[in-house]
């Protein structure tokens, strides 16, 4: 067999080897335009669980690899003249240089020829190989020549960054978040090896553009960084090789292979050096194709096994990175909040790290978290034990004078079980044991506010006087037997109206007994949807004051807070979205106007609802959609109900055409709550696929959400927030007929928790960072 490797970087090198050493008498020659020596950059970095791969794989360059290493276990954050540093994290650095030649010298010792100085610009000279392995980097020549065929994407982030190295030693990987008088810059740092470490600065582009960063030398730019950083450089050297300013390509492949050739490494997708994973991407990746060329029948076969095993992995990889940048490239998001909070944020920006992980890593880190989190919580008036403190789930909150006492929320959820819009003893069972269930607040499912306002015909409503009396009985259940607080979700389904119960087809219209739906525009959900009629400003006003008079009812019924449904395509989600507000009068065009008509329904019943009662307001912050609302009109969306007085933004997203493609993942809608609240600067509460207490606990402690809402989980659990409580060993309201159940979970909890966290720590294996330590600690004096 034939094969010929163009580039001979990580992903090339390691390929070369391990296709080798399973097909010895392979002819394999790697192809570097480059000298031997001749490379760019400082410091490589792996995790423990990376170099697990690769002892796996390949035991002499491991050994020799791992020889070369610096360890290290913690990570550092300094900001505002603080440092926080977490332990446990396990990593490694080492020399490019150095790791670039031990895997030429391992290629060669198996019989890899490497031709050094060739630069490849026609793959037909490789016409007689089985395979061509292009593994040429981030700019593959190879990848454009292709480009219709792989059809890359390319991502280029607005931030600036640029590789340096110093002499300057340190023993944790480095954050320092500066502040300058042109704006923030970043340092991501590590050691290599002695005396060296990698250091890559950040920036955004005006902050770049105001430092003049732009007009200067590489030499001078290092200059520049070594003056804004020089307090903590302590007089070593800032080291230039390549290092430009640029800015990073996230780039996505739709194919990776050709006929007989194959995409490796930053040729075929690449991840921010935040979550430092380019070369472990590229080395795995080699990984993956060897294995794939061991067990498939031939290289076709091999080449879709390659693509289709690994796709995945590095989507998922990709996916982590993206959260990461999108982090750093908004870090004045978070530039004023308590440093342990901000600290606690570097740590989770990329959901691998939680409050729990951390609490068995870090305990003492995460007890100053859960301080300062009380402390906020006691500078608006509550008696919180700051000693002691609660973890941030049952920390209570305040939206003007209704005192909700945990963080945890039933999510809006409709059970299409109303008859002519009257909740009945289910809704009541359903409502009143989530309350008993724990939960700070309660949301009722979309209330409609006439007849005509339903999604289905099982919708709830409050239009009449029976449906009055049906929802003050649970209301005064729900009061009356636990501490929650319940919020009315009033909302018109607008041209998702007169559709079918969920279980009977979401969405799909009626087929017999429906009902004439209205919409911002007339455009059907579906094709065969009704087609609504495009409200005119009669319509307007009769919906505006069913809104209201349905408001005073729910004020009746004594409500604690009242929900303005905005989102998901609905009535006035209608009026918002661009792709389905089609009008041309001064309710269509640019969002002031599309807003102007819900905007006007919010303020019509805030005037209405009494002053000392919150009022919020449920959006979809993206639609999912080419030209539809995206994260950054959710923040004016915000802004705008901010300052009609609303108290807290429910963060939702899409459903508001049927060709939306969201990006499901666990937390998936959290970025857009983060980013409303931190950039409109109003409370938010945010929701989407969180399923754990611990995935709350993190969400509120970064600061990325004042309250969190769980949908699904309470369908099946309606006790979820009690059995945190428990977990934490945070105290919580309990009916007396339940008191025995509450203090047997309490007390078993303690140890179910003990058990859990010993289990955990037994079952983690040594970082090779404490390894080395316990290998070169002194022994105990007798
Ligand atoms: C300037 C710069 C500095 C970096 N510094 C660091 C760092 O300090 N730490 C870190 O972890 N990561 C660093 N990275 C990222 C990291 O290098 C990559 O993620 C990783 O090397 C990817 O491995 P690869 O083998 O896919 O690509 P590369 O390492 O880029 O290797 C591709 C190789 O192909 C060769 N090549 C390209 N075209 C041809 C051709 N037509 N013919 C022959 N040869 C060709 C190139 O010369 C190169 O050696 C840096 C990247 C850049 C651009
Ligand atoms: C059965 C069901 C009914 C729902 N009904 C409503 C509703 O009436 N109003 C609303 O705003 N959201 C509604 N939603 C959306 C949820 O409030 C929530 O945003 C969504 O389920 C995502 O959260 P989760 O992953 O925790 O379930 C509903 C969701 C489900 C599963």
């Amino acid at each position: 067999m034939k094969i010929a490797i163009i580039g001979g970087g990580p992903a090339g090198l390691y390929a070369a080897i391990l296709l080798k050493k399973q097909r010895p008498q392979a002819e394999i020659t790697v192809y570097e335009r480059n000298r031997a020596d001749d490379t760019f950059g400082f410091g490589v970095v792996f995790s423990d669980a990376t170099l697990d791969n690769f002892e796996k794989y390949d035991p002499p360059s491991y050994r020799r690899i791992t020889q070369e290493f610096a360890y290290w276990d913690d990570i550092a954050v300094h900001f505002r003249g603080t440092v926080h540093r977490v332990g446990g994290n396990g990593f490694c650095g080492c020399s490019r240089r150095t790791l670039l030649l031990i895997l030429q010298e391992r290629a060669r010792e198996l019989g890899v020829s490497i031709l050094f100085e060739t630069d490849i610009d026609d793959e037909a000279q490789f016409a007689d190989a089985d395979l061509i392995v292009l593994a040429d980097g981030i700019n593959s020549r190879f990848r454009d020549k292709h480009i219709d065929h792989f059809q890359p994407q390319i991502d280029l982030r607005s931030n600036k960054f640029a590789w340096m190295g110093s002499t300057k030693p340190l023993d944790a990987f480095t954050f320092i978040f500066q502040q300058t008088e042109w704006g923030p810059f970043i340092a991501h740092a590590y050691q290599y090896e002695a005396g060296r470490s990698t250091w890559i600065f950040e920036t955004d582009a005006e902050t770049f553009q105001r430092a003049g960063l732009d007009g200067l030398n590489e030499q001078q730019s290092a200059d520049r960084m070594a003056e804004i950083f020089g307090w903590f450089l302590d007089g070593h050297s800032l080291l230039i090789n390549r290092s430009m300013w640029r800015n990073f390509p996230m780039i996505r492949s739709q194919r990776w292979v050709k006929d007989n050739m194959v995409l490796l490494g930053d040729a075929k997708a690449t991840a921010h050096f935040s979550i430092g994973s380019g070369t472990k991407l590229a080395m795995e990746d080699a990984i993956a194709l060897a294995d794939a060329m061991a067990h498939a029948p031939n290289v076709d076969a091999a080449l879709q096994t390659y693509e289709h095993g690994r796709r995945e992995e590095v989507e998922k990889i990709q996916h982590a990175a993206d959260v990461s940048l999108v982090w750093f490239e908004h870090v004045d998001r978070f530039w004023d909040f308590d440093p342990v909070q901000f600290a606690f944020g570097v740590m989770t920006r990329a959901k691998a790290i939680t409050y729990d992980n951390l609490t068995l890593r870090a305990p003492e880190f995460v007890r100053e978290v859960d301080t300062a989190f009380a402390k906020q919580v006691r500078s608006k008036g509550f008696d919180v034990d700051l000693d002691k403190p609660a973890a941030p789930m049952f920390q209570p909150l305040k939206l003007r004078e209704m005192k909700v006492s945990n963080r945890a929320v039933v999510s809006p959820m409709c059970m299409y079980s109303a008859k002519e819009g009257v909740p009945g003893d289910f809704h009541l069972v359903h409502y009143g044991s989530r309350a008993i269930g724990g939960a700070g607040l309660i949301f009722t499912e979309m209330t409609c506010v006439g007849r005509d306002a339903r999604i289905t015909p099982g919708c709830t409503g409050l239009w009449n006087d029976e449906q009055q009396a049906a929802w003050t009985r649970i209301v005064d259940f729900v009061h009356a037997n636990s501490a929650a607080k319940i919020c009315l979700q009033l909302g018109h389904a607008g041209r998702k109206g007169a559709t079918k119960l969920m279980w009977e087809g979401m969405d799909r219209p009626l087929e017999q007994g429906g009902w004439d739906t209205i919409s911002a525009s007339p455009l059907p959900y579906f094709p065969d949807s009704q087609v609504p009629r495009e409200m005119d400003r009669a319509a307007m006003d009769r919906v505006k004051q069913a809104f209201v008079a349905a408001a005073l009812r729910g004020e009746a019924c004594g409500f604690d807070m009242l929900e303005l449904h905005c989102a998901h395509g609905y009535l006035l989600a209608s009026f918002i979205s661009p792709l389905t507000n089609a009008r041309t009068d001064e309710y269509g065009g640019t969002l002031a106007n599309r807003l102007r008509y819900p905007l006007e329904v919010f303020e019509a019943m805030r005037a209405a609802w009494p002053a000392h009662k919150p009022m919020s307001v449920r959006i979809s912050a993206t639609d999912w959609a080419a030209g539809g609302i995206t994260g950054d009109d959710a923040v004016a969306v915000a802004r705008a109900f901010g300052e009609a007085g609303v108290d807290l933004v429910d963060v939702s997203t899409g459903q508001t055409v049927r060709d939306a493609q969201p990006i499901y993942g666990r937390m998936f809608q959290t970025p857009f709550s983060d980013q409303v609240r931190n950039e409109a600067r109003v409370a938010t509460m945010c929701v989407g696929n969180i399923t754990t207490a611990d995935q709350v606990n993190t969400i509120l402690a970064a600061g990325r959400a004042d309250l969190v809402a769980l949908g699904r989980p309470h369908l099946v659990d309606p006790s979820f927030t009690i059995r945190s409580a428990a977990w934490y060993g945070a105290d919580i309201a309990c009916p007396p007929q339940y008191l025995p159940g509450k203090e047997q979970i309490f007390r078993n909890s303690v140890r179910d928790r003990q058990d859990f966290e010993d289990l955990k720590i037994k079952g983690k294996p040594k970082t090779r960072a404490e390894l080395k330590a316990e290998a070169t600690k002194p022994l105990a004096a007798e």
